[in-house]
């Protein structure tokens, strides 16, 4: 409708004619320190938001009248926002790059299989201290139906934590302490969809037309076989196609996932203004990073895959924009697990600054099972730089699946068949293939494409589980290597490492989740087990397997936190000329140097000290794991099996 010029103007003549009217509304608070806030916030970002919400709904008629609501939820959220908040708001704006330093070291578990609930989550600050975490993400934690709710991710209501756990308090409580010890709370802001017992799918499901337009409701198939066309299978073992008859409405609903999980339709702008409150209430909550769910799917189009479309990326943007307005400390952490190109493109300080990088925690299993790292060298070394002022959140497992999404066309640039590769990655990790030493479980399979997805711990994926049940102690060290070299990669190579909780103790999967009802249908659960705090208590012990595991880890973590050239995002992948070594160099803010040498094989390796002379990184290293000197002469430098050396220029 607008040129972008015209667009400006149009925002500006807008926005003289809302303040007043907002100012009508807020009076009471005018002349306050907090409003000036507010104002000087909304004069700041309010072009770059009234051209996203243009985008998105500049179309209708009532355009004007969403955005001024929206901007009165943004300042009654900004009034209620509490005072400690407004400080770490404050001391983010002094510190925007907090989360790039080499201090940070995230975490990630369930509060019911790790404390039981929110109270004795509390009660494990001193763990979460001890472990040296500063980023803690605690699962979907709201509202939910009985039985399967995807763990949480199908929320009933935003505003209400699940009674098991406890109550609102007890969250805001959590978030208090773990602040005050450092540590960022991360929620999960689940956006693409609601539970089907969400008031607005109850509404929907009792014929309530304005709730129904809430999402995609069809009466027939015409329009479901009409997109289906075009989109993927997401949960196929769950349901074929995208869509879920529900006889008692005689209609077919828009479930991306499971069929108790409803797509929000976004292109109403009641749904955009009530997403952003909820999403407000989180930031009020004391939550510091919201991890967006399923951010890929949110906008459909027919005719496309409706995955990753350019209203999806304008969604997001617009969100972030109502943050730095009524939240500014807040951060966006991008939940994008699709095709590399796809990822970076959430990845902006506009967008999201923090993201996933499923491709490393691909590609590192990649390794391990073929022994090379040529297509990690070759698709990390370019596809790694991101934005300045963002940062990857680099992990090995999570409580999903592993999904190879690796680019084909970088896999065939190296003579690899993207797709034979995949077959084979499956049948490594599902112990199939003949001298495997992968432990985990199909996920998705689907027999109509050949496509499947693995579950499993890290301990089990990396040898341990095979290991220990053959009582071999020589492979139960290769194991043990292969988990601490992992582990040192997502520590050293830039961004947040991200660690599953009970990984640090080298957990394996628990196959008793195929006796609960609401689990069995889901192998992810074979990665969920409830934490033993016996099992944990051995940590201490370097004798137990647990012990081996912590104490490396721990270790790791302390020399993360004590090596300035860990923070930041300068990283560059380097050919060493052995494709069984990956290489990288790490350069601080004040040009300090780390050389990382990872050995993916069970046996040693040189690497030529020409090769590395080559790279100009001087003659002399401190090798930080093992605090020895390594000196260049003419002697290779050999690793040991499953070594990493950290070589402190
Ligand atoms: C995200 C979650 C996953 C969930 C899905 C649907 O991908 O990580 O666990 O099943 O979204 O919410
Ligand atoms: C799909 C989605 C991803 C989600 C996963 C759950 O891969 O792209 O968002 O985490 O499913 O299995």
């Amino acid at each position: 409708m607008f040129e972008q010029n015209s667009l400006q103007r149009e925002a500006q003549r807008t926005f003289t004619r809302i303040l007043p009217r907002l100012e009508t509304e807020f009076v009471a608070v005018l002349t306050t320190d907090v409003w000036a806030l507010f104002r000087q916030r909304l004069e700041a970002h309010f072009d770059d938001l009234f051209e996203l919400f243009f985008t998105l709904y500049g179309e209708r008629y009532d355009f004007l009248f969403h955005l001024e609501r929206l901007l009165a939820e943004a300042a009654h959220s900004w009034l209620e926002r509490p005072q400690p908040l407004k400080t770490l708001d404050a001391a983010r704006e002094r510190n925007p790059r907090w989360y790039q330093s080499e201090q940070m070291v995230g975490g990630v578990y369930y509060v019911d299989l790790f404390a039981g609930d929110l109270q004795g989550m509390r009660a494990k600050l001193p763990y979460f201290q001890e472990l040296g975490l500063t980023y803690l993400h605690l699962m979907p934690l709201f509202k939910a139906p009985q039985g399967d709710n995807d763990g949480g991710y199908a929320v009933s209501d935003y505003r209400e934590v699940d009674a098991r756990l406890g109550v609102m308090d007890d969250l805001r409580a959590l978030a208090a302490d773990l602040r005050a010890c450092g540590i960022s709370l991360v929620l999960d802001f689940v956006f693409n969809h609601t539970s089907d017992e969400h008031r607005w799918a109850l509404a929907a499901q009792a014929g309530d037309e304005d709730h129904a337009d809430y999402y995609f409701i069809f009466p027939d198939r015409t329009l479901p076989d009409a997109y289906d066309r075009t989109l993927r299978e997401i949960f196929p073992e769950q349901h074929a196609g995208s869509f879920t008859f529900r006889p008692a409405m005689q209609r077919w609903v828009w479930t991306t996932f499971n069929s108790f999980q409803w797509d929000l339709n976004y292109r109403n702008p009641e749904v955009f203004r009530d997403m952003a409150a909820e999403m407000l209430f989180l930031a009020n909550a004391g939550a510091e990073v919201l991890r967006l769910d399923a951010l890929a799917f949110t906008w459909k189009e027919l005719g496309t895959n409706c995955e990753n479309l350019p209203k999806a990326h304008t969604l997001v943007r617009a969100f972030n924009a109502v943050l730095r307005i009524a939240a500014p400390g807040l951060l966006f952490k991008s939940e994008a697990i699709v095709h590399p190109d796809e990822v970076a493109r959430y990845i902006s300080t506009r967008e999201c600054q923090l993201s996933y990088n499923p491709l490393l925690m691909a590609l590192l299993w990649n390794s391990l099972a073929t022994r090379e790292v040529r297509l990690l060298r070759h698709s990390v070394g370019y596809r790694f730089a991101i934005p300045d002022g963002c940062a990857w959140v680099n992990y090995i497992r999570c409580h999903d699946d592993i999904g190879w999404t690796f680019d084909d066309g970088d896999a065939s640039a190296l003579g690899i068949n993207g797709y034979d590769h995949r077959r084979f990655l499956n049948s490594f990790y599902t112990g199939r293939f003949p001298g495997s030493f992968g432990r985990g479980l199909p996920f998705q399979e689907n027999p109509r494409t050949g496509d499947a997805r693995i579950s499993g711990t890290q301990a089990s994926l990396a040898g341990l589980e095979a290991a220990v049940r053959v009582g071999d102690a020589a492979e139960i060290e290769l194991a043990v290597r292969r988990i601490l070299l992992l582990n040192a990669i997502i520590l050293s190579i830039g961004g947040i490492p991200l660690i599953y909780l009970g990984d640090e103790i080298g957990i394996l999967n628990d196959y008793s989740y195929v006796e609960d009802a609401a689990k069995s249908g889901d192998s992810r659960w074979v990665h969920r087990p409830r934490i033993d705090w016996a099992q944990m208590a051995r940590r201490s012990d370097p004798s137990t397997l647990e012990g081996r595991i912590y104490g490396g880890l721990h270790h790791l973590i302390e020399l993360r936190k004590a090596t300035p050239a860990f923070g930041g995002n300068d990283m560059k992948v380097i050919n060493l000329g052995n494709d069984h070594v990956f290489a990288y160099v790490r350069t601080g803010r004040q040009g300090e140097r780390v050389l990382v040498l990872a050995n993916f094989t069970e046996h040693t390796q040189p690497i030529a000290a020409n090769e590395v002379r080559l790279y100009g990184l001087g003659y002399r290293f401190q090798e930080l794991i093992t605090a020895r000197e390594v000196a260049l002469g003419d002697e290779p430098i050999v690793l040991e099996p499953y070594q990493v050396l950290w070589l402190a220029a």
